[in-house]
């Protein structure tokens, strides 16, 4: 039924204007919906059409301004309905795009680092001999580096050349060995105390494939009433063995330490040539490890224990070297340069 107008003009002009508000906040929460949209405004019955039809009886001269928002409406109701569609269609799609059922893409597993694979290994080692683990600041005083362990007054170690000092304060340093924390531990635990301390440290040193200005130590240390130099080596060679296979061989040479009397480097057989000679041991069939002793009664006495009814042993070792002797790393910067590459290699280690 054509729609009876009083003023044609006007009333379809209305009409058109709150048509047009309509379309504009059309919304359709499925495809059904939107169809039916489609029919109610765009189709030969809809609505528009029917205002086309009536267009027809507008007078001649009042058919542009009409015309004009006729158009408008027919174009947004278009428009509108078109984007509907297309939010259906991305919706749709994005849906089957995601194959629920698929086998997830294998996640990249990381690789320990292989110093921390040997650390760990020593931890453990020293730990089934009953150690439980210590650690202590890096940077430090001397008090704790070099004055408590028995360091004379003019020891090299406490040169500029060596050591790295904090700027403005002498007194403040970064460690230059993990027997610092031997002291820390002693001053505040009476024995028998059994630890193991590993950490980095730090050397004033030009980096090289064989030096650099940080690695890594493991400190032992035992105190208790009794303790002897026996019990040191039975542990050295416990650990050699758990370290290095049943065949290790361990032989102890004299040496000095400030806060050890008496002090021993101690080497084991070559595990690279089983002892026969190669070029790694310079053909002598040992490689040395590590330094040792019996802890000096002085550095007890500075930490507060008895040395008339303690004794102790020390041990220090680096990590880096362990782990050289283990996977023969020929340059030192490869540890600490992060090359994916090389970390990769101890995958299986892992
Ligand atoms: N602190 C020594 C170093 O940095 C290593 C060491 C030697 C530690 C003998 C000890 C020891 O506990 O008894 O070279």
């Amino acid at each position: 039924m054509p729609i009876e107008y009083k003023n044609i003009q006007i009333a379809m002009i209305d009409k058109i204007k709150a048509l047009l508000q309509e379309v504009e906040n059309m919304h359709a929460a499925n495809a059904g919906e939107l169809e039916a949209l489609r029919i109610k405004y765009l189709s030969k019955k809809g609505e528009i059409s029917m205002l086309m039809n009536d267009f027809r009886n507008v007078p001649a001269e009042q058919k542009r301004e009409v015309g004009m928002y006729l158009n408008q409406l027919k174009e947004t109701a278009q428009q509108k309905i078109n984007e509907l569609k297309e939010s259906f269609e991305n919706a749709q799609t994005s849906n089957d795009e995601i194959d629920l059922t698929r086998t997830a893409y294998p996640i990249q597993l990381g690789t320990r680092h292989p110093l921390s694979i040997v650390k760990k290994e020593i931890c453990d080692i020293f730990g089934r001999l009953g150690f439980s683990i210590a650690e202590g600041p890096e940077i430090e005083d001397d008090w704790h580096v070099f004055s408590s362990l028995n360091f004379a007054e003019d020891h090299p170690a406490r040169d500029m050349q060596d050591t790295f000092f904090i700027q403005h304060s002498p007194d403040v340093l970064l460690r230059t060995h993990t027997s610092s924390v031997q002291t820390r531990v002693m001053e505040r635990q009476q024995p028998p105390i059994r630890i193991i301390c590993p950490g980095r440290v730090y050397r004033n040193e030009a980096i090289s494939y064989r030096a650099h200005c940080f690695f890594h130590q493991v400190e032992g240390l035992y105190v208790d009433k009794n303790v002897s130099f026996a019990d040191l080596k039975q542990a050295l060679l416990f650990f050699a063995k758990e370290m290095f296979g049943a065949d290790t061989k361990i032989r102890l040479r004299p040496s000095y330490f400030p806060f050890t009397e008496p002090s021993a480097e101690m080497d084991i057989s070559c595990n690279l040539c089983g002892g026969k000679g190669c070029a790694f041991c310079k053909h002598t069939g040992w490689v040395e490890i590590l330094g040792c002793g019996m802890v000096d009664p002085n550095v007890l006495e500075n930490c507060g224990i008895d040395s008339k009814v303690y004794t102790g042993y020390a041990l220090g070792m680096g990590i880096e070297r362990i782990t050289n002797l283990k996977y023969q790393v020929k340059d030192l910067r490869m540890f600490s340069e992060n090359d994916i590459r090389f970390l990769k290699q101890f995958e299986s280690a892992n």
